[in-house]
């Protein structure tokens, strides 16, 4: 979500500004920043501080925050940090050329961290001939988890018109794209609130419909309303992958119950085996989070037995982090640092194995990868994805970069694997 958010700036800018990669030449210097756990935050001001010395060099240039730090902190961010000159919450990308017209001509320091009611979009150009790209379908969150700060710095949930979902992509395939990854919250409760009646399994029909549109994705999913109807989805339509990252959070159902996910353990193993029913192979990913409030070694050991149960094919774990304004960061029974750290540790160590048993199955088969470019760890390499979402790193010329080929796996590593590029 910040990634398009960061491309809606540039974009909006764009008939003012040209990006640079260089900061010691910006007019303009904007940090996009995110609010999900602590440390994202510290990251945040540590950069603020280290930008301080280029602001003195350059006091023309602008540095503005926004984002969820922004909207979280608003005017607090301004008094901290004295060579701010721009604070815009997570509705302002769109205000961008107003106030930053305002700043030029007041000269005073701004802070915009209102909410509208309706968010434009502008369609974006293939930024840097991608073939790839990210369609917001909606925007906000109403579930309120109790650790979770998105509710309140992105606001209520909205769906855009599918009409407009709908125009954007049908202009990028135009123009040779090939892979769109729908971006939401919560994207299963894409339509309510909108005046047409649409669901998301009725948005998939109708994007898997335009011609062109070799891969579709989405994310994320809530595990309460992944509909029956959803699932067929990736028995019936083509183009969209093989792949779904489904965030259980926790096994425990006491925890579960505690966070307000509306499922328990058993709801979410039910709905991977009648996943795993519709799309034989389909790939699994999850978030977790260790260390909530209360989480005795009982209810990590849940979640550790729901890790092996489910068999995810790869995982992101979190240390439970209290943010302001949630429900959770004044619950009784926060778990202490180490603890936090130490249960980490277990669950990532499981989590590898079975990532790297998952990789492993994969070795001799043949696979369609849409490569991406050259490798960031071996640049002679290219990688690209297989449609299961998993990176692949070959050998191969240039020109392959945007096309779909087949690869033969002959690798397995713990996040990637490595392949030969079949005859195409
Ligand atoms: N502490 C730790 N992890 C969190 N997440 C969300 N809020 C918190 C928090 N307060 C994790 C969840 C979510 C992912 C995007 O970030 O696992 O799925
Ligand atoms: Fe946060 Fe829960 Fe909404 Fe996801 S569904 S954004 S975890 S409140």
């Amino acid at each position: 979500m910040n990634v398009y958010d960061s491309e809606q700036m540039a974009l909006i800018l764009g008939q003012d500004y040209e990006l640079t990669g260089r900061a010691e030449d910006a007019d303009l210097y904007l940090i996009n920043t995110c609010a999900i756990r602590r440390k994202s935050e510290e990251k945040v001001l540590s950069l603020l501080g280290r930008l301080k010395a280029l602001k003195q060099r350059r006091p023309q240039m602008l540095l503005g925050v926004g984002g969820c730090v922004a909207q979280q902190e608003g005017e607090k961010l301004l008094q901290q940090v004295p060579h701010l000159d721009l604070v815009f919450g997570t509705h302002g990308v769109y205000k961008l050329p107003a106030l930053l017209k305002q700043r030029q001509e007041t000269k005073q320091r701004l802070v915009d961290t209102s909410f509208s009611p309706d968010l434009p979009y502008i369609s974006q150009p293939r930024l840097s001939g991608s073939v790839q790209k990210l369609v917001t379908v909606m925007q906000g969150c109403d579930n309120y988890c109790t650790y979770c700060v998105v509710p309140y710095v992105r606001g209520p949930e909205r769906s855009r018109p599918s009409g407009d979902i709908v125009r954007e992509v049908e202009v990028f395939l135009g123009q040779g794209g090939r892979e769109v990854t729908l971006l939401g919250q919560n994207v299963n409760s894409y339509g309510r609130g909108l005046s047409e009646n649409i669901t998301f399994p009725g948005l998939l029909r109708r994007l898997a419909e335009l011609p062109g549109l070799a891969r579709l994705r989405f994310t994320t999913s809530h595990p309460r309303d992944l509909s029956e109807e959803l699932i067929g989805c990736f028995a019936e339509l083509p183009p969209l992958c093989e792949h779904i990252h489904l965030p259980v959070q926790a096994g425990s159902n006491k925890i579960l119950a505690e966070m307000n996910r509306g499922y328990s353990r058993e709801d979410y193993l039910d709905r991977v085996n009648r996943l795993r029913q519709a799309c034989p192979g389909i790939a699994l990913s999850t978030d977790f989070i260790v260390g909530f409030p209360g989480e005795t070694e009982t209810d990590f050991q849940d979640t550790m037995q729901l890790m092996q149960e489910a068999a995810f094919d790869s995982a992101f774990y979190f240390k439970y982090s209290p943010r302001p304004q949630t429900a959770a960061a004044a619950f009784p029974d926060q778990i202490p640092e180490a603890m936090k750290t130490e249960r980490l540790a277990r669950l990532k160590k499981l989590q590898e194995q079975l990532s790297f048993a998952s990789n492993q199955r994969l070795l001799g088969e043949v696979g369609q990868v849409l490569v991406e470019g050259f490798s960031k760890q071996k640049n002679t390499q290219l990688y690209g994805r297989l449609r299961s979402n998993l990176v692949v790193n070959f050998d191969g010329p240039r020109e392959l970069i945007g096309r779909m080929v087949q690869v033969r796996i002959t690798k397995a590593h713990l996040h990637s694997l490595g392949a030969l590029l079949c005859e195409n």
